[in-house]
């Protein structure tokens, strides 16, 4: 595959492929393991062809790494992934962003042989500009720079981070620190489709949750190719499977979210502070996972009540 001689970005239909793997289940997606992972990237091999450059850069302030931006209005209704643990009681309505899944937006994921032969890294970035054809100062250049930067920061502290090109690099990763004997599990939010209304009022159905000593969270980057900025927290964070009914179509969101219970080290600017009016290490901080995040637990003991 020819990554570097056009503009548009390659893409695949990867959140949905998968759920097409597996088929949708009574909770959030539960993926089997690397099987369907891999069934859904083979899929995804005849890609659409896209732009997601702004999209992706929107979305990436949501990630709550070192340099979260603190610049972000309030009001944007996108902020509105967070909550707090007691809204989530069966028969609550809470408010809730999930983006819009266009099928045309998730850059492609390349196989690691592919992509080992390409510099990831801050200080080969006028090379990389080069050889993907963006102008310095583009918006796709400024987004690769963002995601490299971020890819490069030190973790703060409890947390482990790292960023995969290729999911054979992620699977890697993971087995290092959760060591090879520990079975995985991969969880995702499954969201209606078709829906228009990104920010919606929920009533909340269900909601399970369990203590997890140690989950991973994938976020996808802004990049020409498939690369996800992996990190997990030690100790502190609670894993939410939430039921939700949406009030415009009365459809069902089986979201995944995740608690981080001490967030007294966290960045006191952090958006989540001003969203939920909490000052850091308060109160937990919870989010919900967009669609195209993926989660990963150990697969036991995971007892979730
Ligand atoms: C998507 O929406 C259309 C009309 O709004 C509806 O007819 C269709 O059944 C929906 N598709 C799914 C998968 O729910
Ligand atoms: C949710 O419901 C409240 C109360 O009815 C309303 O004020 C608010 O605008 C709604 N939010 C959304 C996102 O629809
Ligand atoms: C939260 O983390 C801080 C900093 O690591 C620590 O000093 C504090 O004891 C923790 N609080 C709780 C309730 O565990």
């Amino acid at each position: 595959m020819d990554i570097g001689s056009t503009k548009p970005w390659n893409i695949l239909i990867y959140a949905i492929l998968i759920l097409e793997c597996v088929g949708q289940g009574r909770t959030a997606r539960e993926l089997a393991g690397e099987g369907d992972i891999q069934t859904a990237y083979h899929h995804g091999m005849d890609a659409h062809r896209h732009d997601r450059c702004k999209e992706m850069t929107h979305r990436h302030m949501h990630d709550h790494g070192p340099s979260t931006s603190s610049s972000s209005s309030e009001f944007d209704p996108s902020l509105n992934i967070f909550f707090k643990v007691e809204d989530v009681k069966p028969g609550n309505v809470i408010s809730l962003y999930f983006p819009i899944k266009d099928p045309f937006t998730t850059p492609n994921i390349l196989p690691r042989e592919e992509v080992e032969s390409i510099p990831f890294s801050s200080s080969q970035l006028p090379y990389l500009l080069k050889f993907f054809q963006f102008p310095l100062h583009s918006p796709q250049a400024n987004a690769m720079e963002e995601t490299l930067r971020h890819c490069e920061f030190s973790p703060i502290q409890g947390e482990t981070k790292f960023c995969a090109t290729s999911l054979e690099s992620m699977l890697d990763n993971l087995r290092a620190i959760f060591g090879s004997d520990v079975g995985l599990k991969v969880l995702a939010t499954t969201h209606p489709e078709n829906t228009t209304t990104p920010f919606q009022n929920y009533t909340v159905l269900s909601s399970r949750r369990a203590g997890i000593p140690r989950m991973f969270g994938c976020h996808p980057m802004p990049y020409p190719y498939g690369v996800f900025y992996c990190h997990g927290q030690e100790g502190d964070t609670e894993l939410h499977l939430i039921t939700l009914r949406s009030e415009e179509g009365n459809r069902i969101t089986e979201a995944v979210g995740v608690c981080h219970m001490n967030t007294s080290y966290w960045d006191p600017h952090h958006a989540a502070f001003k969203v939920l009016g909490i000052e850091p290490g308060s109160a937990p901080v919870c989010h919900v996972f967009p669609s195209d995040n993926l989660v990963w637990v150990p697969s036991s003991p995971l007892s979730i009540n």
